[in-house]
């Protein structure tokens, strides 16, 4: 029996890799800012429409070192809905993490609940614009404005996304990128942090690089997170791959969107016509009295691996599990009904319809 992935890695003709990579080959310079690394990095600023921006070598330690850069030291309000990286950076920086709840129409943090929970000892809010939704920049935006809050975005599962035709990663004081195998756009591992304020570069330099000033002149006990220049070779060839990969993952959704249409059973995500989406997954929520588990369960054994995009709740992972108050209605029901069905450019029509059949027979 054939497998059905929730995603399929983009990846360019091998020759192309091999060309792309030839330089490197023939230089021997492998890594530490490379040829590669300096051009995929101002090729991503211009693409993703913003001023300043940073390569690491995966996203979740470009997370922990924006926050590093900030020198961020308190509470900093979050989404328990989400990749555990987010809340792990958090407190792997030695923050605290507080929860609000998300909201039930596209699953992104409430902007409401998280002023509730803002205290003296609040430093940050990190949203996360998750599967692909967008958060709600304008309030995000106020309400770091009005509490003096840095606004740092997980914008892990939205590289290329445009809200009114502006890049998402010019909103907030900085967002993190992911661009691992999984993603719509990858360097097979990799992250970027793009961000407002360009005296952050040199902080964000310095943890990148083993705090060197230069090779005598040590200041900052710093890590090592650059990419090499075989992440950024492959970063070069998916580039001119990526609007085509966007409008297949479209038509795909559309198809999805038409034949499940009406059906009491499931909720469907929807498409807001101010933002240009990446299509990056296809969260759907069973209602009940259909159970989540069973229709993944019953979609697994026909070889389709849906995939329960967030679930558990990252409150409920055993690390973290009785440790923060988790009063999260909204979170918890959406976690026990999300299920993320397979999407990417090459999932062919009679996959998707293969797909769609399965999933209406499991919900008779
Ligand atoms: C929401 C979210 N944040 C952070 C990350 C971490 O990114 P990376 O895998 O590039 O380290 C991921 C990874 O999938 C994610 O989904």
């Amino acid at each position: 029996m054939k497998k059905i992935n929730v995603t399929q890695s983009l990846l360019p003709k091998l020759d192309d890799y091999i060309k792309e990579i030839e330089t490197v080959w023939d230089s021997h310079h492998l890594t530490s800012k490379g040829s590669k690394h300096e051009e995929l990095e101002s090729k991503l600023k211009t693409l993703l429409d913003v001023k300043c921006a940073s390569l690491f070598v995966n996203g979740h330690l470009a997370l922990e070192a924006v926050l590093e850069a900030y020198d961020l030291k308190g509470e900093i309000i979050t989404t328990a809905f989400t990749f555990p990286s987010t809340t792990h950076a958090i407190v792997r920086q030695g923050c605290t993490p507080v929860f609000a709840d998300i909201k039930l129409d596209d699953y992104t943090l409430d902007p409401i609940d998280v002023e509730r929970k803002i205290t003296d000892k609040t430093v940050a809010i990190l949203p996360v614009h998750v599967l692909g939704h967008v958060c709600d920049v304008k309030a995000f935006e106020q309400l770091a404005q009005k509490y003096n809050l840095k606004l740092i975005y997980d914008a892990a599962h939205v590289f290329g996304v445009k809200v009114n035709h502006t890049g998402i990663g010019q909103y907030g004081d900085a967002s993190m990128f992911s661009m691992n195998a999984t993603k719509v756009f990858n360097t097979i591992e990799g992250g970027l942090i793009t961000y407002k304020d360009e005296s952050l570069s040199k902080k964000l330099e310095l943890i990148k690089y083993y705090g060197m000033e230069s090779s005598e002149d040590i200041t900052y006990i710093g890590s090592n997170l650059k990419m090499n220049e075989f992440q950024a070779a492959m970063g070069l060839c998916n580039l001119p791959l990526l609007d085509h990969e966007i409008e297949l993952r479209k038509k795909n959704c559309e198809v999805y969107l038409d034949e499940l249409k009406g059906l009491s059973s499931i909720t469907l995500p929807h498409f807001l016509d101010h933002i240009d989406y990446n299509y990056i997954y296809f969260p759907i929520l069973i209602n009940k009295p259909y159970s989540r588990d069973d229709v993944y369960n019953q979609l697994k054994v026909k070889g389709i691996n849906a995939k329960k995009y967030f679930y558990p709740l990252v409150t409920d992972y055993a690390c973290y599990r009785g440790v923060y108050p988790s009063d999260l209605p909204h979170s918890r029901e959406v976690a026990d009904k999300v299920l993320c069905l397979p999407l990417y450019g090459n999932l062919s029509l009679d996959e998707l319809m293969f797909i769609v059949h399965e999933l209406k027979n499991a919900l008779v």
